[in-house]
């Protein structure tokens, strides 16, 4: 049976990946360090290499891969600004992601995110179990009339606008490739980024990490949101430039900010620092905010989507290796 070696592996991922790969004909090497140049050895003897959003498969890496025989690298995600595309393809590694998988998990969890810091549920929730059932401080404020802007309107920005429109929100949107069909479709009007920033109660974040995104939130844009302006970034973390948040937080410009990607996320996501001394003073920082809500980049986390993630990722490692082309629309 052939052989994949899966990089930056936690339970889940094993118990959805397994079942998928023993059905696709595969068997799993799983790993729980991330794939880096100093780790890419690991992949010995495999047919593909099975990656997460924090792995670096930068050129050194990639070539490192190459040079053991690998000739697939699978992406468990949609986002894939962690791989070095122009050094794979000079390799000859072929990169597929899994572009969808659950939009809805992501959009939902943008909801979840919003709602809660708006309604400032988790406050909320301490208190109660503190058996203190004051309201004080707890004042929200309503949705519906407001009007929400969405930076990107691919797959989750399009769900996310869908399901603010039924909140009663005003949306706003934009997007160099935009949609009029399905803007007319649900009410929502493209305009330009800086009206959107300086017209929204809400800005969600949707688009990918390009270098044309990377800090897209910065000191500029974030002096043109309206005071009060709530920020979601369920996204990619540098889209937006922290130390530029935290200024605009602490001047009190910004009304609130939730977060489920950080900027520097990989090494503190997805493991338990419970016992240890946290050593990014930015992410300290946030923490203590009161209006900030931060979720540890979970959003794509549902039975649905992780099924899905397994079946794409097994099935394209299979079609590979048996040198059969990848899933329409998966190859990069
Ligand atoms: P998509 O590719 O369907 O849509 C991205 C949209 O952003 C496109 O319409 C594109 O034209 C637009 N865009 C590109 N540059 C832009 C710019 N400068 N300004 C505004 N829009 C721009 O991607 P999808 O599936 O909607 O995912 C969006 C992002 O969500 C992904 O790139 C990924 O980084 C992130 N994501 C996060 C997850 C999580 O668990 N937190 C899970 C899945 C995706």
């Amino acid at each position: 049976m052939p052989t994949v070696a899966v990089f930056d592996t936690k339970p889940y991922d094993r118990d959805y990946l397994a079942p998928a790969a023993l059905a696709a004909g595969l068997t799993c090497r799983f790993h729980d360090f991330r794939l880096s140049a100093e780790t890419a050895s690991a992949a010995a003897g495999v047919v593909a290499a099975c990656i997460f959003v924090n792995d670096r498969a930068d050129h050194p890496a990639l070539e490192k891969l190459a040079a053991l025989g690998v000739r697939h690298l699978a992406l468990r995600c949609a986002g894939y600004n962690q791989v070095d595309l122009p050094a794979a393809r000079a390799l000859g590694l072929t990169v597929t992601r899994v572009p969808a998988y659950s939009p809805h998990a992501v959009a939902e969890h943008t909801l979840a995110l919003l709602l809660a810091l708006v309604r400032k549920i988790p406050r909320a929730h301490n208190r109660v179990r503190e058996l203190n059932f004051s309201l004080a401080g707890l004042v929200g404020f309503d949705l519906h009339g407001k009007t929400a802007g969405i930076i990107g309107t691919g797959q989750i920005g399009r769900l996310t606008a869908q399901i603010l429109r039924g909140f009663g929100m005003k949306v706003l949107a934009t997007d160099p490739a935009p949609s009029a069909e399905w803007a007319a479709a649900h009410s929502v009007t493209y305009v330009a980024l800086d009206e959107l920033l300086t017209a929204s109660d809400v800005i969600s974040l949707h688009a990918p990490l390009t270098p044309a995104t990377n800090h897209l939130i910065g000191p500029a844009t974030l002096a043109r949101m309206k005071p009060g302006v709530v920020l979601v970034n369920t996204s990619r973390g540098r889209l937006i430039d922290t130390t530029a948040l935290i200024a605009a937080l602490k001047s009190g410009h910004i009304g609130g900010v939730a977060l489920d990607v950080y900027e520097e996320e990989a090494g503190v996501f997805f493991g338990d620092l419970s016992g240890t001394i946290l050593a990014d003073d930015e992410l300290a920082q946030l923490l203590t905010f009161p209006n900030v809500l931060i979720t540890a980049h979970q959003a794509f986390l549902t039975h649905e989507a992780l099924s899905q993630i397994a079946h794409t990722t097994a099935e394209n490692m299979r079609r590979l290796s048996a040198g059969e082309p990848a899933l329409p629309n998966t190859a990069l």
